[in-house]
């Protein structure tokens, strides 16, 4: 199995010095950048322009989680302000036919396709769609917000992800957001994630340089 990925949401930044806070994710993989939009859940964060401004900040990876209605009409967009994967929520979407369409259009403009699925949705009509997907992200809060408390019932959705993915011999990543410290990390881990979404742990951590780090070994069990 290859490294974990850990991927910090700069959702729990300090916006006033993002290019600090960029430099102290030193160790990360990828960055996570949640973009809300009032409507698809109850909070507003930042769009595209901000999405650019990480772009030029960083070198690494831009993890977009949409949780936005209408994501058809914004990927061209979040491609052009620099995603490495967009991810789109399933329950934004019509129905499966256009998620599988939606996912197609991103791998056009270059980008990993993923989705992602809240609390309450059934990931079993997805299981055999996961071959048009490079990753799926599952939700162990409700979105909208950060620093909540990790649901430690989602982890069945990614026992039932981790057996059809390899059954299915795909490559497809998947990952968990919501709650994740190292007192979450190892459980979704052994459930069988392969990258982790963590905001407050690391951005409100005294040494989130460290503490990417220390994430990334108690996922891997080292
Ligand atoms: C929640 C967002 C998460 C959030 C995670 O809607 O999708 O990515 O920033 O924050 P923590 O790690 O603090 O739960
Ligand atoms: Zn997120």
């Amino acid at each position: 199995m290859s490294a974990p990925i850990i991927s910090p949401s700069i959702l729990a930044a300090d916006f006033s010095r993002l290019g600090e806070e960029l430099t102290a994710i030193d160790t990360a993989d990828w960055v996570h950048v949640d973009i809300m939009d009032g409507h698809f859940v109850p909070n507003l964060s930042f769009g595209p322009d901000i999405t650019a401004t990480v772009h030029r900040l960083t070198d690494k990876p831009l993890d977009v989680h949409l949780m936005i209605e209408e994501p058809e009409k914004w990927v061209e967009t979040y491609a052009k302000a620099g995603a490495h994967t967009i991810i789109f929520h399933v329950e934004a979407v019509a129905d499966e036919q256009a998620a599988v369409d939606l996912a197609q259009s991103i791998r056009g403009l270059g980008v990993r396709a993923a989705f992602s699925i809240k609390p309450g949705t059934a990931i079993e009509p997805w299981l055999d769609k996961l071959q048009y997907f490079d990753e799926v992200l599952v939700m162990s809060v409700e979105p909208g917000f950060g620093g909540q408390k990790f649901m430690p019932e989602m982890l069945e959705k990614v026992r039932l992800l981790r057996r059809s993915i390899d059954e299915q011999k795909l490559n497809t990543v998947i990952e968990i957001d919501g709650g994740i410290s190292p007192e979450t990390i190892e459980a979704a881990a052994a459930a069988g994630c392969d990258a982790f979404v963590a905001g407050s742990a690391v951005f409100k951590a005294e040494d989130p340089t460290s503490t990417v780090e220390r994430l990334r070994n108690l996922a891997a069990g080292v």
